[in-house]
């Protein structure tokens, strides 16, 4: 029977989370450090553990159908794949950088100078964009180095919690673009392969939707429900039962986790009471 290749990063800032949202798909599959494929036990895909830089090659080639990893290596690397969907982690941003103690005076700054960087392809569109001239350092990794040691005069890499740069005497001055993990696929998968991958991405969305939202229960009284209930769309209305004590009800319904907050303070100032938030398992939409 056919098998759906997956290829994900092997080790690095976006493997855990690969893993794991794998394993939220109900895929179950083991890995040694030193294993660099294995096949799922319960559902038709084989997981290539490969450096991140090289996965949209094998996919162009088709060495593996399907990869995860970050949108600035795909964009980098300007290979003929298809980015199908947006993960929602591993959220950083490609970035010039320069010592901290410089005085950063705009993009006019980086003219002339030599920048390192594992982005050339990235980084030459920037510079082409805002008609700079500047050389060029290629080097595949420990970028942030480089101007500590006389390779460079800045860097451009990405930036995730910012500590790289930080300990390495640097600061962040341009954002040239932002990334987070995507699913790339490649362009000719068989009829069975498409099948297994919309049954993979069905899932994937399902983890995706339980992480950005929440349910949410609450009693409110029966004369603000009407307020409350346009504080709360829910996915498709609220549900609304009757509770014992008389002018009261109890209001179920999903809030998105970055409007949270936000909501519960609207919430209890309509007159909620009783709040409850239980994190979703799986979200079908
Ligand atoms: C990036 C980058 C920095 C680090 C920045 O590595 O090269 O080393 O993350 O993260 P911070 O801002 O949280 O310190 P990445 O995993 O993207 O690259 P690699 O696969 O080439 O190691
Ligand atoms: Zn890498």
């Amino acid at each position: 029977m056919n098998r759906l290749k997956i290829a994900i990063q092997k080790k690095g800032r976006l493997s855990e989370n690969s893993h794991k949202l794998l394993q939220e798909c109900g895929i179950k599959f083991s890995n040694g450090t030193d294993v660099l494929k294995t096949c799922a036990s319960n559902f038709p895909v084989d997981i290539l553990f490969l450096r991140d830089d090289d996965i949209p090659q094998y996919v162009e080639q088709q060495v593996a159908d399907i990869g995860i990893l970050g949108e600035n290596i795909v964009f980098e690397k300007n290979r003929e794949v298809e980015i199908l969907d947006q993960l929602g982690f591993a959220q950083c941003r490609l970035s010039l950088a320069i010592p901290k103690e410089e005085l950063y005076t705009g993009p006019g700054w980086f003219m002339n100078k030599k920048i390192a960087t594992s982005y050339p392809r990235l980084l030459t569109r920037y510079l082409a964009e805002n008609n700079l001239t500047a050389t060029i350092e290629e080097i595949s990794g420990s970028v942030e180095i480089a101007p500590g040691i006389g390779l460079a005069e800045a860097v451009c890499d990405i930036v995730s919690s910012g500590s790289t740069l930080m300990t390495n005497g640097l600061k962040e001055v341009q954002v040239i673009m932002k990334s987070q993990a995507v699913v790339i696929a490649s362009k000719d998968l068989d009829s069975e392969k498409r099948k297994i991958l919309e049954k993979l991405l069905f899932r994937i969305r399902a983890v995706r939707n339980a992480r950005e939202n929440k349910y949410i229960l609450l009693n409110a009284p029966l004369e603000s429900l009407h307020d409350i209930c346009k504080i709360l769309p829910g996915m498709k209305s609220p549900t609304i039962l009757p509770l014992e004590e008389k002018g009261w009800c109890s209001i179920h319904s999903v809030v998105k986790e970055d409007e949270f907050w936000e909501r519960i303070d609207q919430l209890r100032n309509a007159g909620a009471q009783g709040i409850l938030v239980i994190p979703i398992e799986k979200m079908i939409v």
